[in-house]
């Protein structure tokens, strides 16, 4: 993949899954927005490991960081070519255990998750539009595809980005192309602790292994390639939703 010239806004990208997705198009030659929402020594120091990046601190759910993303891309490449809405949050509640979700729960998790998800496209797009080569690429979960995840309103934020990634690739992209990569469960900081977990998908999914954060960038580069692929979500994990 050659993505020399080409300028990447990865959300979320000091650590795990979008960390190694910036690295991945950072190597392929793109030019680079590295984000998180407090993480900035992470971030200063992997925008500074890469060969062109710069760190852009901010919430997703702030609409002021879409702005920002956007703005310091055109500002110092100008052009903007990729996004990859990565960033997300969740908090871990037993699906069965209903009464224990809140308002809160609710209200953190689809800000950032799917609102955020939102802006930061809504901010992008006009500049994609102005690519020969313009994609969005979503990272959802196995969460929005089966019933499974770590909370009930993490799960349905994932399914309303998969839903957002089909209506954001027929009514708003021109010809920007709208996909989304579906993970089922990645070694990543964000499931360190969680090893119970692991050994029972490595005993029940068909591949026998969880996910590498470099698994879900091979997918993210094959969607980047694909170039006649849009509205697609893409599940990256082992046969995991063949057998829950
Ligand atoms: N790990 C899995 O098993 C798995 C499975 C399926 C899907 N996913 C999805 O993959 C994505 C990345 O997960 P991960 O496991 O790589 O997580 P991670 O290692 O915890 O990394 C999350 C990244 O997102 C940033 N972030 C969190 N909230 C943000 C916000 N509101 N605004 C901007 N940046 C924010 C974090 O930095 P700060 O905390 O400093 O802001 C960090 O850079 C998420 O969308 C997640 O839902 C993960």
């Amino acid at each position: 993949m050659d993505l020399k010239d080409r300028v990447v806004i990865v959300t979320g990208s000091t650590s795990g899954i979008g960390e190694a997705v910036a690295r991945r198009l950072a190597a392929a030659g793109a030019s680079i927005v590295v984000n998180s929402a407090t993480s900035a020594e992470a971030g200063e120091a992997i925008a500074g490991e890469l060969p062109d990046a710069i760190y852009v601190q901010g919430d997703i759910s702030d609409p002021q960081t879409a702005v920002s993303l956007v703005e310091s891309a055109l500002e110092r490449w100008g052009r903007l070519d990729g996004l990859v809405n990565n960033a997300a949050r969740t908090v871990q509640i037993p699906m069965a255990d209903i009464d224990a979700v809140t308002a809160d729960h609710w209200r953190m998790i689809l800000e950032v998750n799917v609102m955020g998800t939102f802006l930061v496209s809504q901010a992008a797009l006009p500049a994609l539009r102005n690519s020969d080569d313009g994609w969005i690429i979503n990272i959802t979960s196995v969460a929005g595809v089966r019933q499974t995840g770590s909370s009930i309103p993490y799960a349905v934020s994932k399914a309303a980005v998969d839903h957002l990634t089909t209506l954001l690739a027929k009514y708003g992209a021109g010809e920007v192309r709208v996909n989304a990569v579906a993970p089922g469960l990645v070694a990543t900081p964000w499931t360190a602790d969680w090893d119970d977990l692991k050994a029972g998908v490595t005993a029940i999914a068909p591949l026998h292994r969880v996910a590498t954060p470099d698994d879900v960038a091979d997918a993210c580069e094959t969607l980047i390639a694909s170039r006649y692929v849009t509205g697609q979500t893409l599940v990256v994990d082992g046969g995991l939703s063949l057998v829950l």
